[in-house]
């Protein structure tokens, strides 16, 4: 093909975007695709959304929600429109202009990158890879993944890449739970595998996003995203071991975070907790780290934050140990109620949250656990810990009969004045007992 002619249609592909003509195909309707099957829908797209699971396939088909961020009124009206078809037969995926893939990127077992869903979904897209398509990779991965593991395999086909087909990478910034950014609103970072794909990739965006912000690579937008979380958790591991020390010295760490905080200029605050959870930040480091064994490097500070982060369920244990101990109590016995279990504040997701670390510690210790979680009704099956348990209703009698109740998630509908009035000791890991001074002897922050 001639340089005029692939220049041609470009230019033909990005008219098809703009006029909302371009089919738009969104693979994995998780917490990171279904926002953005929503953003699209809302723009006038035409949406073919992709999952394994059918049972999300039939609920979405039916136009109802699954995450509580998301309430089934906007997916219906897209569905009732004809706008939003969601599928589980592969051999769809023919039919999009576009492709979003936003599959899950876990870990294994041993702490390695776990890229069965990526590479799973890029044989599907090979088997069906036609010209014109647009493939972009939105899941979280270390730098590479585009370029070495689904480049090469497109490529087989024998179709050309920034010719035939084109490639990109952008990656997510949700931030599930947060009413002030939404899709529309938070900067997206684009990048190309040729300058073609870059632009076709941007015009794409630009249709959905406020502000598209374009690397000069995909490597270079796969790095971005680690640095983001990177950033995030070296400066939570920093706060939580000074949390310890702090602890140790007899000085409550967020006063002091409240006091550094009024610096106008070149201090971020980061809040300490019962330890890291969520699907990103405990597992993303570990992406680059294992990448960097490549190059001869050592990441030293992803592997000392992870380490003090892991680290802050076992001292959150021994301070609601010693706590017990005060009160002439053990821990084996000890009936505990766990306040949260989501991996952070007003969500329903309680994937790698720290308080999983924390019950199944207390239960090796022979304490008896409960748990309340308005959003998380009961425990499924995670990674590493399987528990039996149901959230208990929050009630005067439960605070009554427990020999504490450790705050582990500080959800805003929990009236925690109320329940340190009824309960009898309360382990504090998110500071929501600040201003109960007046019930001081029997909170222990932790
Ligand atoms: N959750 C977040 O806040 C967040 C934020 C930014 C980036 N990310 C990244 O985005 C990616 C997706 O995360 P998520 O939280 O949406 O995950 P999720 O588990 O909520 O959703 C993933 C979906 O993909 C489906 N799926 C799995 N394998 C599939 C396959 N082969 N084909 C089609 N569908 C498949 C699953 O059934 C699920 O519905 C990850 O790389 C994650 O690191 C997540």
């Amino acid at each position: 093909m001639k340089i005029g002619t692939v220049n041609m249609a470009i230019d033909q592909i990005i008219k098809k975007i703009e006029k909302r003509e371009a089919r738009v195909g969104i693979i994995g309707m998780g917490y990171v695709g279904l926002p953005l099957v929503l953003r699209f829908c809302e723009e006038g797209f035409q949406i073919l959304g992709f999952d394994v699971d059918s049972k999300k396939v039939a609920q979405l088909k039916k136009g109802r929600s699954y995450l509580k961020s998301i309430p089934s009124s906007r997916i219906s009206q897209f569905v009732r429109g004809g706008g939003l078809d969601v599928t589980d037969d592969f051999s769809r995926l023919a039919e999009p202009d576009c492709i979003l893939i936003c599959v899950p990127t876990p870990l294994t077992e041993k702490m390695e990158p776990d890229l069965q869903y990526i590479e799973k979904t890029t044989e599907s897209i090979r088997e069906r890879l036609r010209k014109g398509q647009l493939i972009i990779l939105e899941s979280t991965s270390y730098p590479g993944t585009t370029e070495e593991l689904i480049l090469p395999q497109l490529e087989s086909t024998g179709l050309r890449i920034g010719k035939d087909f084109f490639l990109a990478y952008s990656p997510e910034r949700e931030d599930p739970g947060n009413k002030r950014f939404t899709t529309h609103q938070i900067p997206k970072v684009v990048s190309g595998v040729t300058p073609s794909c870059l632009k076709i990739a941007v015009s794409l965006y630009g249709q959905i996003i406020k502000q598209v912000v374009p690397v000069s690579s995909p490597r270079a937008a796969e790095l971005t995203k680690l640095l983001e979380n990177i950033y995030r958790s070296v400066n939570i591991a920093l706060v939580n071991e000074l949390k310890m020390l702090a602890d140790r010295m007899g000085i409550d760490i967020w006063e002091v975070i409240e006091a550094a905080s009024t610096k106008p200029f070149g201090f971020s605050p980061f809040y300490p907790g019962p330890g890291m959870g969520g699907h990103c930040i405990p597992i993303d480091p570990f992406y680059l780290s294992w990448k960097a064994r490549e190059y001869d490097f050592t990441t030293r500070f992803i592997q000392l934050a992870g380490e003090i982060n892991v680290s802050i369920p076992y001292y959150v244990v021994s301070k609601i140990v010693d706590a017990l101990n005060g009160r002439r109590k053990s821990i084996k016995g000890a009936k505990l109620l766990i306040l949260g279990v989501a991996y952070k504040r007003d969500v329903d997701d309680a994937r790698e949250s720290p308080a999983l670390a924390i019950m199944d510690l207390l239960q090796k210790k022979g304490a008896t656990i409960l748990y309340h979680d308005p959003y998380i009704p009961s425990l499924p099956s995670f990674r590493k810990y399987r528990f039996k348990l149901k959230s208990s209703p929050l009630t005067k009698q439960l605070l009554h009969g427990i020999d504490a109740a450790v705050v582990v998630t500080d959800h805003s509908q929990i009236d925690y004045g109320w329940v340190v009035k009824h309960a009898p000791l309360i382990i504090d890991t998110r500071n929501v007992t600040k201003d109960l001074k007046r019930w001081k002897r029997k909170i222990v922050k932790a």
